[in-house]
């Protein structure tokens, strides 16, 4: 059994991210300590559990001290053996043969669904021996730095995503024929948080289309400036992978992006589950 004094949570960086070290996630944990992590996992957006070693099968049990699992979209990465973990790996090609690096740029996870994942989970299974780090950008950080004119403009405002946005720079791969995802969804370009209630921007460049009543010469430019001002160094932890990183991020309130600055004849190989939301408000 876990027990609330074998382990530590330090944060890693001023606004993201918080290390979870000396508890082994294939072992029970006792009520405190669920507790204790999931609000760590709210003050600090980003937890990293170091040093755990989980099948796909422990891995789902270890999710479940935080929510109720979330169908990812694209079957066609699920595990045969445990197919609510899909897997991330920089083997898998387009149909024209070139490399798919998956999550390749700016984003939050499947903001396109009614009630998108509030946290997605990997756990390291192969990496590179150096790169290939994951960026989180804090929405919430980056909003309270916006001018007061800006938030003026924008409260209110609805975004629309969709699957793949045709003003993407970056292409998805195409949905199994099976899979059921909306048409498009609109939800707030500033959202509150239903358990920290603070407020953050809720942008994805590779998912959004427009905002609701504004015509394209206005909005994109207004998303576009939105995204800059986001990315900035000073809102973004960047976590180096190690062996055995379990990391669990809050979809919520950040931006991430994969880095694909390593060597590609190295695998790269992590599961990924994700946990469900509610509806942005
Ligand atoms: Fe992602």
């Amino acid at each position: 059994m876990n027990a609330l004094i074998d382990y530590t949570i330090d944060r890693l960086s001023p606004h993201t991210g918080a290390e979870v070290r000396g508890i082994d996630l294939r072992e029970p944990v006792d009520t405190a300590t669920r507790k204790r992590l999931n609000d760590a996992f709210i003050e600090h957006s980003v937890l990293v559990v170091r040093d755990q070693k989980l099948s796909p099968a422990e891995l789902l049990a270890a999710v479940r001290l935080f929510g109720e699992v979330f169908p990812q979209h694209n079957t066609k990465f699920a595990l045969p053996e445990c197919p609510l973990i899909h897997y991330i790996s920089n083997q898998d090609k387009y149909p024209d043969g070139t490399r798919y690096i998956p999550g390749g740029g700016y984003h939050t996870d499947h903001s396109n669904a009614e009630r998108p994942p509030k946290a997605t989970v990997l756990h390291a299974v192969q990496l590179p021996d150096q790169g290939g780090d994951n960026q989180y950008f804090n929405l919430q950080a980056a909003y309270d730095d916006l001018s007061p004119k800006m938030k003026a403009r924008i409260e209110g405002a609805r975004a629309i995503h969709v699957y793949q946005s045709r003003y993407s720079e970056r292409k998805l791969l195409a949905l199994p024929d099976t899979a059921k995802v909306p048409d498009s969804v609109a939800h707030p370009l500033v959202r509150t948080h239903p358990e920290n209630g603070r407020k953050g921007l809720y942008l994805n460049p590779i998912r959004t289309e427009g905002i609701v009543g504004m015509d394209d010469a206005e909005g994109l430019p207004l998303l576009d400036e939105l995204l800059t001002h986001a990315v900035q160094r000073q809102y973004r932890y960047r976590h180096r992978w190690r062996p055995g990183d379990l990391v669990m991020w809050d979809n919520r309130c950040l931006l991430h992006k994969a880095t694909a600055d390593y060597d590609m004849s190295q695998m790269r190989y992590l599961y990924r589950v994700m946990l469900q939301g509610d509806v942005p408000a």
